[in-house]
């Protein structure tokens, strides 16, 4: 290690910048006290630390599971399918009903709504009935007095299950046509044509695995039956309008009867954007049964057992190229792992068709897209949604033709990016990109994090180094902003001046640790010109901000921030012409700054002008509705703008494998990413981080395994190894590009929580940089890149000399 370290110190030309560094330079900031008296600077653009930073530290910001129980709270345990697939003949449920504590057994038939959840498209029954499609299905639920009590009732219970085929391999269900959904393709050009015309051409498959989402808190939901038939759901939600809609459609209400609230998440990944919906209504048939409050919170291993993961895909490809590496056709299948039911495997597999272009021009080509139902957990959205399995793809690919051509697969990349106005612009779903800055962001990357004398000096190593082999890899992020589904793309927010010149903040998004809420406060404290101190946000709830969509696709910012921005803009609105009618001026003339109000005539504080409108009766509260422009596109052919912008990013990526043990180091990492004008420099660059890292885990220990029964063998930390510090690159240097969002997007900024996840792809593209260099065959190395894929796909090793097929 230290003599690796030693050799990447004199290769870079200076000394190891820790993470420390990166730290002084970007992040001073952010230490700030929020103690410290009140600054009269703008908010906006600050690195104010996240609003329940502190609370969450010293163990005091409230998680669900931290909430006081309510008088008769009762704790339901799920009971689990150990079948992948059967007939469920009888369910007997008298030895767990017997036990202490034990006060009622949940079924399907206990469901006085539909036994259907209410999801888009209506095939997942809430509680299997005749059948179970995956070991781990929950059937039913046991409640008790104590969760410990349910969770040992639960495994009382006896099931016959009469076992039938069942399928667990994508490739497999794509061979006898098993979907969940209709396969989809988008075609453009004559790619078979092309092909046929290339100088070169390489075909090949890839499998890249899935990925546990591993919030720390886990999924968890609290029903609470009020008066009427009327229901308060706490829920640990990125959606709480759709559990509203779920919990109320299976209760066979309407949504006006049921309220949800969510203060924060412990991490949802998008773990938590439909599958926090399944807690909640099985809390809410056990309550309305038992006429209690019933919280529901899986422990890990139920967690992994029953609730989706990122989607694995398979691929099968072949490209052609020129002998510059230029692609000039590309015809593929992607196969997406869906698990039992469809879930949001639609738009999933949708965005990964999306992305397979990722920063490059394709002029002819086919993508099919196959939503394969397999006899696994339904999986889910996970941070990208899709996108990184169609990143990966292509970024593979173009390793592939770099060293079939024995090219620098920078050049590679560089010569297929997207050009500007040379034809070169169009992706292959017919969207113009206006925006690009790939050229000069991959060059500046190139020289600051030196690249080309850092691959000489690695060449250098591996010549002399035949145990520790070293790789290096760039890859660019281009990644498209808003929802695909259009009409998720709006949201509300809801902002109250109080008489004391307080302002309490509500919006229709999610807070799971990304600093969404505290943004919004940046976005509303600037907006009113009061001090950041002066803003408070509220549990996002239903019956505050309603038909709320997910917090996802990046876009709690652009969305809820803006709504929240034009709401307080209303109420500064009243106030200038209040003051303008007390002062004889326009209200165009009347400015908010730093706690002040000015007017030509005078300048009074904020809080004596909002005491005054209240006593004139002016309003002092304000809903604010944001919609994003210029988007549209074709569901059939996916064809039009479903993006109204894109962020981009690239990372530098340097590692070290070993090849006796085939056990992988990511030695350094430079990356340079775009959120346009940062709203929050210090929680984008812990977004970055965190997206980075979370993507490294998913390319290289994460590695889920489903035996021959189809039961997920890796179901704990035990044996799911996500990363931990020690897997921290010793070099660690972000930066964020310095140019703002050319589109009118909120403060200029761009959305930042999806995007760096893929910047991890150098990861694995410099893992294979380095099987090469080993003698071995990079294209043989699945995802993620174990230290068993490694080994494999270093064959003999280095020793033989031989070159592994
Ligand atoms: N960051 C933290 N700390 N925890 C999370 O659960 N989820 C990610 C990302 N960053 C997540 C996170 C995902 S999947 C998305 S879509 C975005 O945050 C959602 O939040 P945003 O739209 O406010 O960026
Ligand atoms: Mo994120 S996968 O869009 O919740």
């Amino acid at each position: 290690m230290n003599a690796r370290e030693k050799e990447f110190t004199s290769a870079s030309g200076g000394g190891p910048a820790g993470p420390a560094d990166a730290g002084e330079r970007n992040l001073a900031p952010a230490t700030q006290s929020p103690h410290a008296p009140a600054s009269p600077a703008p908010a906006v653009g600050s690195s104010r630390p996240h609003e329940s930073a502190r609370a969450q530290v010293a163990g005091l910001a409230t998680y669900i599971d931290d909430l006081p129980e309510l008088k008769g709270t009762l704790h339901a345990a799920p009971i689990l399918s150990p079948v992948a697939h059967g007939r469920l003949r009888s369910v007997d449920a008298r030895a767990a009903l017997q036990l202490p504590g034990v006060r009622g057994v949940v079924l399907a038939a206990d469901i006085p709504g539909d036994p259907v959840l209410a999801t888009f498209v209506h095939d997942e029954p809430i509680f299997a009935r005749d059948t179970v499609q995956h070991a781990g299905q929950v059937i039913g639920l046991v409640v008790a007095e104590s969760v410990m009590e349910a969770r040992r009732a639960a495994r009382q219970v006896r099931l016959d299950i009469e076992a039938l085929p069942a399928v667990l391999d994508v490739r497999q269900a794509h061979a006898a046509r098993s979907y969940v959904l209709p396969p989809v393709t988008v075609r453009r050009g004559e790619p078979e044509a092309a092909l046929a015309r290339s100088p070169h051409r390489l075909s090949g498959r890839l499998e890249v695995g899935g990925q546990e989402h591993f919030y720390l808190e886990g999924q968890v939901a609290y029903a609470i039956p009020l008066e009427q038939d009327q229901w308060h759901i706490h829920s640990s939600t990125q959606h709480p309008g759709e559990v509203q809609h779920w919990v109320a459609h299976a209760l066979g209400l309407e949504n006006n009867a049921v309220t949800v609230e969510c203060r924060r998440m412990g991490g949802g990944f998008g773990g938590k954007e439909t599958q926090a919906g399944h807690m909640a209504v099985w809390a809410a048939l056990a309550a309305r049964k038992l006429r209690r409050p019933v919280k529901l919170r899986l422990d890990r291993d139920d967690d992994f057992m029953v609730t989706g993961k990122r989607h694995p895909f398979a691929y099968d490809w072949e490209v052609g190229f020129d002998g510059g590496g230029r692609i000039t056709g590309l015809k593929l299948a992607m196969l997406a792992n869906c698990g039992f039911s469809a879930d949001l495997s639609g738009p999933v597999a949708d965005r990964a068709i999306f992305h397979t272009d990722n920063a490059y021009f394709l002029s002819d080509v086919e993508i099919a897209s196959y939503r394969c139902r397999t006899n696994v957990q339904s999986h889910t959205a996970f941070r990208g949604f899709g996108g990184p399995q169609g990143v990966i793809l292509i970024e593979a690919i173009l390793g592939d033709i770099a060293r079939h051509l024995a090219l620098d697969p920078l050049d590679v990349r560089m010569r297929n990016l997207y050009g500007a106005g040379d034809g070169r612009d169009v992706t292959h779903y017919r969207m113009k990109v206006e925006d690009n800055i790939l050229q000069p962001l991959l060059s500046r990357l190139e020289q600051s994090s030196q690249y080309r004398r850092r691959r000489q000096a690695i060449a250098a190593w591996n010549a002399g180094s035949s145990v520790i082999k070293r790789g290096i890899a760039i890859t660019p992020v281009k990644f498209g902003i808003s929802f695909t589904a259009t009409f998720f793309n709006q949201a509300g927010a809801l902002v109250h001046v109080f008489t004391d010149g307080s302002v309490q903040l509500n919006h229709g998004g999610t807070e799971m640790g990304q600093g969404l809420h505290t943004k919004i406060m940046q976005l509303v404290a600037d907006e009113l010109g009061v001090p950041f101190e002066r803003v408070r946000v509220t549990a996002t709830e239903t019956g505050k901000v309603p038909n709320a969509s997910a917090t996802a696709a990046s876009s709690g910012t652009d969305l809820n921030g803006r709504a929240a921005q034009f709401a307080a803009r209303n109420i500064k609105g009243n106030l200038a012409a209040f003051v303008a009618g007390l002062d004889g001026c326009g209200a165009g003339a009347v400015s908010f700054q730093a706690g002040q109000v000015v007017s030509p005539k005078q300048t009074r504080s904020f809080d004596q002008v909002v005491k005054l409108a209240y006593a004139n009766r002016i309003q002092l509260w304000s809903d604010g509705f944001y919609r994003t422009p210029k988007i549209h596109y074709d569901k059939v052919t996916l064809t039009g703008r479903p993006f109204y912008y894109f962020s981009y990013g690239a990372a530098c990526s340097e590692v070290a494998i070993d090849a006796l043990t085939g056990e992988s180091r990511v030695l350094a990492v430079d990356i340079l990413h775009d959120v346009g004008h940062s709203i929050n420099p210090a929680l984008d660059i812990g977004q970055i981080e965190g997206g980075f890292i979370q993507g490294m885990g998913w390319l290289t220990t994460e590695q889920l395994v489903w035996n021959a029964r189809g039961e997920l063998a890796t179901h704990a930390p035990s044996t799911y190894k996500i990363p931990a510090t020690g897997d921290l690159p010793a070099r660690w240097q972000v930066e964020l590009w310095p140019e703002p969002n050319p589109e009118d997007n909120v403060g200029r900024s761009k959305a930042v929580g999806e995007p760096p996840f893929m910047l991890a792809i150098s990861v694995w593209e410099a893992i294979r940089d380095a099987v090469a260099a080993g003698g071995g065959e990079p294209r043989a190395l699945a995802a993620p890149a174990t230290a068993e894929q490694v080994l494999r796909a270093l064959g003999d090793g280095p020793a033989s000399g031989t070159t592994p097929g």
